[in-house]
This record gives C-alpha cells, structure tokens and sequence, in this order.
C-alpha cells in the first residue's frame, strides 16, 4: 500500500435520510476512482477537522455513490450526523472483506441483524434479489429496541416482496402502535423454518447480540464453517498497519471485518454465555 491510496477521496453529500432518532443514511457521491464496495465492506470516513471512522456500507447506488448509515456514538459520529447535502466528506476504501456471497451460491441465505447491524446486511439482501436464482430461501431475521429505531422502514414491504423469501421483524419495547413480534432477535428462531444443512448465516448486530445467535445457530444445527459473523473492534487506519483492531492474531480491518466463525471461535467466547 503507498502512501498515495491512504488519502481519503473527496465525497460530497447527495442527500440525507433520517433513519431514527440519532440515526442518518447518507447518500455520498465519491469522486472518480472509487472501486465499488461488496457486501460487508466498509469505508473510513473523514470529518475534515474531526476526525475519521469506519463505517459500514449500506448500499451502492453504482457511478461512485455509496450510502453509510451512522448513529451519533461520540466525537466523529456527532459531527458526522450534522454534515449536510453539498458538504464534503473525505473517503478511503472500500476495505476488508466482507460476505463471500459467491460461496454461498446454491444455499439457503439467513440473516439475522440487530439494530445498526443491519446496514452492512442489506447489501447482501439487495445482492441476493437481483441474484435471485443463484440462491435458495432468503430469510431475514431482524431486530431492534424499539419500534422508532428500526432502519430502513421504508424497504420493509419491497423485502417482503422478493421471491422465495421470509422477513421477520422484532422490537425488544413496543409502543402502543406495534403490532408485530416482541422480543430479542433469537425468539425469531421459533417463528420460521430453517432447514440447517443447506443454509448459511450472516450475523450483525451488537456483539452480545451475535453471541446468543450463535449459540442458538449451534443448538439448530449449524456448524462453525456455516456461520458468518461481522465485528467491530477500534479501529485506526484500517488497512493492517496500526494494530488497533487486533483480535488474536487477526486484524479486523483487513482479515475482516467479517469472519467465519470457526475462525474466531477461540476469541469469541460464546461458551460463557
Ligand atoms: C468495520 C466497522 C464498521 C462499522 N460500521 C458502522 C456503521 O455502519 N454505522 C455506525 O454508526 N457505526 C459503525 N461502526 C462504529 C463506528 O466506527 C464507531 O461508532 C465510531 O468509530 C465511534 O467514533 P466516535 O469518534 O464517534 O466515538 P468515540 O468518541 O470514539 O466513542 C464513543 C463511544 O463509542 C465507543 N466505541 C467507539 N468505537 C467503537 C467500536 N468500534 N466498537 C464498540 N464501541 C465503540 C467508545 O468506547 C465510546 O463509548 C463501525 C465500526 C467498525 C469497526
Ligand atoms: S485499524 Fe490499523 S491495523 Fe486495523
């Protein structure tokens, strides 16, 4: 890597969805260079005079334009969320690996995602539609704490629309307007039928969140090579030279973020549960 690919792209700001209370998509518009991202990537995104984070992609809308969906947690992601339509972000990526979709070919396809964790799964979802016959069943399995904080509300009814598919949507605390299923994400389990030995499941959502997604995978049937998990961790330059997001002997930001679990089983500790 030259020093050149570590200086952030100029990104200018199409437009701005409000997603949920502290949470924003932003439609960003890369200039020329930018190589398009696959599902599960993620780019560092540079607030000039703030700072610089990882987010996920959410979407590509093709010709340069990415979507990040962001929630306000500190310093960078409160600057982040006031940035408006014609202001100027800087972006380096896309990086990591994300879900090797091509592998999966011929399988059934369950995603479970908690809360934010769904913005790196809905290009996975939007990949398998257009795909659609390479794949078996699409399950979605999503959850939030609250109905207002469930992203991409608007897409909703389109999911549900795709052919040989099920989307399941859960909240831990409903409001007096929710009429669907209550609880964490893991009751969904009981709600749909999954048929373990053909099926692959991509994960995301608050790490203890995906802990007891696995554990039930495994009580399912899964196997270690058949799950799929994305992690967060600190990260810094986002390219496999800091050492920040270090987790055993990987580096999240290059050998991930996204990871098969057998692969970090060791350093997942879902045994303590
Ligand atoms: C691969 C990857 C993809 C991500 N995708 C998204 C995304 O799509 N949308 C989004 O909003 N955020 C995403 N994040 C998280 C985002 O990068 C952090 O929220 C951000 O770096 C916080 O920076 P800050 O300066 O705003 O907050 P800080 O002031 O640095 O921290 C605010 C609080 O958040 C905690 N925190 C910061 N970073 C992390 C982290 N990585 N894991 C757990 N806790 C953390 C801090 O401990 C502190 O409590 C992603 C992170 C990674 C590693
Ligand atoms: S963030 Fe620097 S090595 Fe991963």
């Amino acid at each position: 890597m030259t020093y050149e690919e570590l200086i952030p792209a100029k990104g200018v700001v199409k437009e701005v969805i409000n997603e949920a209370p502290g949470i924003k998509t932003f439609l960003i518009e890369v200039e020329d260079g930018y190589k398009e991202p696959a599902p599960g990537q993620f780019n560092e995104v540079y607030v000039p005079g703030v700072g610089e984070v990882p987010i996920s992609v959410s979407d590509y809308l093709g010709d340069g334009v990415v979507a990040h969906t962001v929630r306000a947690a500190g310093s960078v992601t409160n600057a982040l969320i006031d940035v408006g339509v014609g202001e100027v972000l800087g972006i380096r990526g896309p990086y990591g690996k994300g879900w090797p979709l091509s592998k999966f070919e011929g399988k059934n396809i369950l995603v479970v995602a908690g809360g934010l964790g769904l913005a790196p799964l809905r290009p996975v979802v939007k990949k398998v539609e257009r795909n659609r016959l390479k794949f078996g069943k699409l399950t979605i399995l999503y959850g939030a704490r609250t109905p207002q904080l469930l992203l991409y509300k608007y897409e909703f009814s389109h999911y549900r629309s795709i052919p040989n598919s099920e989307f399941v949507v859960t909240v831990d605390r409903p409001d007096a307007l929710w009429d669907g299923c209550v609880g964490v994400v893991t009751t969904l389990f009981s709600k749909v039928r999954i048929d373990a030995k053909e099926s692959v499941a991509l994960v995301c959502g608050p790490e203890i969140m995906m802990k007891y997604t696995v554990k039930e995978l495994i009580r399912l049937g899964f196997r270690g090579n058949q799950i799929y998990l994305s992690l967060e961790r600190r990260m810094r330059c986002g390219v496999g030279l800091c050492g920040h997001c270090q987790l055993g002997p990987f580096f999240v930001c290059k050998e991930g973020p996204v990871f098969p679990y057998w692969v970090i089983k060791k350093y997942f500790w879902v045994d303590q549960i």
